[in-house]
């Protein structure tokens, strides 16, 4: 499997990419360097000097310009080569970088890899993201050993919870419900609502403190490629949802190369809600980061390198119900890299 190169990708939170210093990102395996013009309008070039091939990312911006610190080429922000201190200073045809189409969008930078004219109408929305929503967000990011169709199936089958992360995000109580798919188009939602299990000790900590059962929601969506925006709470059995706790978790998969993802996460808290004390506060952090990091992570980091260069279907996989999202997925991305690759070679 190769990627979607017209798509939009998360290539950073927007606060991380500032004027005049470069940020290095690898994405679908082409080096890009991201920057700020002086007036904050944001930038990403390929990284590589036409010259000598120095990354530009060594170098400086100086006048909202790049300049290479081999030999002092300036590229504006479209990748034209604009300046050459050396001799007559004449410009060769070939002095010009790569420029992607790049913009702010909910808190993330999202940047276009295709060909075609960005399509700003297929951008993922998260508007609880989105600095005047409302919404007391919490950001982070990593970079995972693993492809993005990899890591978007965990995401997309949370049937793992109550045995990956029992007792922390999931119980087992839950564990005879059938998840219920929605599809829209290319883009999909898995719904799981579990009733009267006994209260994950995240939930717990949101909720009343008590110990008593609960009823859980955890609804995913899916936008291709890489987008997943999660609705997860709980409330006592048989109430409403007003009655309960709850957030969303945003999620987006950049595929860096063929088995390495950067992750950008988010936890979104509706107005209004509860302020936690700050012990509370400190102990739901670290059960988070906990299944994330030490449960999550090396799972999916292991999957990767037992499956190495597979081809998935060719390693004969065996699939039952909790599969049906994460294989519609699946045969989604198949299918949007091949019409992808078909415009891209000219068939289409
Ligand atoms: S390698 Fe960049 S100017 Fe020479
Ligand atoms: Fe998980």
């Amino acid at each position: 499997m190769s990627f979607i190169f017209n798509a939009w990708y998360a290539a950073a939170w927007s606060h991380e990419v500032k004027p005049a210093q470069m940020s290095k990102r690898t994405i679908l395996e082409q080096k890009i360097v991201l920057y700020r013009t002086s007036s904050g309008q944001a930038v990403a070039l390929q990284d590589r000097c036409p010259h000598r091939f120095v990354p530009l990312s060594l170098g400086s911006v100086k006048d909202d310009r790049v300049e290479c610190c081999y030999h002092g080429l300036q590229f504006d922000c479209t990748g034209a080569c604009v300046h050459n201190p050396h001799g007559t200073g004449r410009i060769p045809l070939a002095a010009k970088v790569k420029s992607y189409p790049v913009i702010d969008r909910c808190s993330l930078l999202w940047i276009w890899m295709g060909e075609e004219p960005a399509d700003f109408d297929k951008l993922p929305s998260f508007p609880m993201m989105e600095a005047d929503s409302g919404y007391r967000v919490v950001r982070g990011e990593t970079v995972l050993r693993a492809n993005y169709v990899v890591i978007g199936e965990n995401l997309l089958d949370l049937s793992h919870v109550p045995f990956l992360h029992e007792g922390l995000l999931g119980s087992k109580d839950g564990l005879g419900i059938e998840p219920v798919l929605h599809t829209d188009g290319d883009d999909l939602q898995v719904d799981r609502f579990m009733r009267n299990i006994s209260v994950p000790t995240a939930f717990d900590l949101l909720f009343r403190q008590d110990g008593k059962p609960v009823d859980q929601w955890m609804n995913m969506r899916w936008n291709p490629p890489g987008a997943y925006l999660i609705d997860v709470g709980v409330h006592a059995p048989g109430e409403s949802r007003e009655k309960g706790v709850w957030y969303y978790g945003c999620h987006t998969l950049t595929p860096e190369t063929s088995k390495s993802t950067r992750y950008h996460f988010a936890a979104a808290w509706p107005p209004g809600g509860k302020d936690l004390d700050p012990e509370t506060a400190a102990r739901l952090a670290e059960i988070r980061r906990t299944a994330f990091e030490d449960q999550d992570k090396p799972i999916l980091d292991a999957i990767q390198e037992e499956m190495g260069d597979a081809e998935f279907w060719g390693m004969k996989p065996a699939l039952f119900q909790v599969d049906a999202a994460p294989i519609r997925m699946r045969r989604t991305v198949e299918r949007l890299v091949a019409e992808d690759r078909a415009k891209r070679s000219g068939i289409v």
